[in-house]
């Protein structure tokens, strides 16, 4: 077994996981499922799901991957080999999404590149952003820049730099976050999307409210894809896990209700609560928050802050999913690393200009009625990752057992939360995850209508 270099202190590993955690998942999916699922109804299921569901999840790849020492697909194979399937579905998961994290992470590349120019009162029209997506050549080209941009980081050898600068900015993240907030929240009419975001109104619940909040909950925290394993590996026996998880779960659901704050009420504020606005998808932070931007004093200045900070939050969460990605390709086939990162790289080029091309020269394309981005996130968000998910629970109560996680958590400190959870391991997230998979499934299969 190679020798694994452990997180120097308890914060190191925080700090890694949440840097894997806090990223565009956060800051751009987040608030536009909320805007589209129903506002405070999906808030609530995602908290609910989050501190019950995601816990448990999180807790058991952390002590798995400390117990077996091992990344996701070596600690499959060293627990039962009927598992390999896992370590399948862990190189699959990365390697859809980083391509399309990418353009996304392009968009934001392209929004920095525009307030450093000062166009801060061209990006708050309304016709800017679907014209900038509609232009495959543009798209393509902020596209392969933000891919770029992690292989630099990766093979230049300066990721540790990255890391560093980020960690210290993220803070700063969080500071000009809640001053956007406030300044959202207090414009003339944001009131009702204050109240849209933090209420919960019935009404507007719908299974899709469900199925989004537990895709997005995987997502955000970086569950079920194997990274999780690989960081557990790394920490030493004196870590504190369940209070650990606890940090940057607390950490990464503040990050997203501060970027919900931003955005939703802005909708109210500056499109008077338009409904189509408010289900503009993928699309909702880059048609919102320039027009907040531009009505501020010292806008293009804050518009260059915000978005060189979701850069580097983005990176951080790229890294972790690229670096994902290479390692279980080296370890599931035996690859060697450049090789694997050759072949992530030639799958991120087509994945990715598909995806980019999906709003412009490919936007005929559309299957399952999805356009080819939001394709990719449905097939990882709402398939793989809760069949990944029941996979872990199935492997943690049938061949590992309950009794031993427990045991590597209480190595360090005793296990609070152990009845809720044995309780959610055996049953409640096993028969969730069911339901909600066939129920995903049926929906966009056209069987039933949620
Ligand atoms: N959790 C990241 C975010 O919210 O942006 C995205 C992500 C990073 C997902 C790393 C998966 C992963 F392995």
């Amino acid at each position: 077994m190679k020798d694994r270099s452990n997180f120097s202190n308890k914060l190191g590993f925080v700090l890694a996981a949440a840097g894997s955690a806090v990223g565009l998942g956060n800051i751009w999916r987040f608030p536009y499922l909320a805007a589209q699922y129903g506002g405070g109804t999906f808030l609530l299921i995602y908290l609910i799901l989050a501190v019950t569901f995601g816990f448990t999840l999180m807790i058991a790849e952390i002590s798995l991957g400390r117990k077996t020492g091992l990344s996701a697909i070596g600690a499959f194979r060293s627990l039962d080999k009927r598992f390999n399937f896992l370590g399948i579905l862990a190189v699959i998961v990365p390697v859809i999404i980083f391509p399309y994290y990418s353009v996304i992470g392009g968009w934001v590349v392209k929004y920095l590149f525009e307030y450093l120019r000062g166009s801060t009162s061209a990006l708050a029209e309304d016709g800017y952003f679907p014209g900038f997506i509609a232009d495959s050549a543009q798209a393509e080209i902020w596209f392969l820049l933000f891919g770029l941009m992690v292989a630099a980081v990766l093979f230049g050898g300066v990721k540790q730099g990255v890391e560093r600068v980020a960690k210290v900015m993220m803070p700063l993240l969080v500071v000009l976050a809640v001053f956007v907030a406030c300044y959202s929240v207090t414009r003339p009419g944001a009131l009702e999307g204050v109240k849209y975001f933090l209420i919960p109104n019935f009404a507007n619940f719908s299974w899709m409210t469900v199925v989004a909040a537990m895709g997005q909950m995987f997502y955000s925290l970086s569950i079920a894809m194997g990274i999780l394993y690989t960081y557990g590996s790394y920490i030493k026996k004196d870590v504190d896990i369940e209070k650990s998880t606890k940090q940057v779960e607390i950490f990464d659901t503040a990050i997203a209700m501060l970027a919900g704050l931003m955005i939703i009420p802005a909708v109210f504020a500056f499109s008077g609560g338009d409904p189509d606005t408010l289900k503009a998808g993928p699309s909702l932070m880059f048609i919102t928050l320039p027009k907040v931007f531009a009505s501020m004093g010292f806008g293009t200045g804050a518009g260059i802050l915000f978005f060189l900070l979701v850069l580097l939050a983005a990176l951080t969460s790229a890294i972790s999913l690229a670096e994902s990605g290479v390692s279980t390709f080296e370890d599931q086939f035996g690859l060697s690393r450049r090789k694997s990162a050759l072949l992530m790289g030639a799958v991120i080029v087509l994945f990715g200009s598909a995806s980019a091309l999906g709003f412009g020269a490919l936007d005929f394309v559309s299957l399952l009625g999805m356009s080819i981005l939001d394709l990719f996130d449905f097939l990882t968000n709402s398939l793989m990752m809760p069949l990944a998910a029941l996979s872990t629970c199935i492997l943690v109560t049938r061949v590992v057992g309950l009794d031993k996680i427990s045991k590597e958590i209480e190595q360090s400190s005793r296990f609070k939360r152990k009845k809720m959870y044995y309780v959610f391991m055996k049953y409640l997230a096993p028969v969730c995850i069911v339901i909600i998979l066939f129920s995903s499934i049926a929906n966009v299969m056209g069987w039933i209508a949620m």
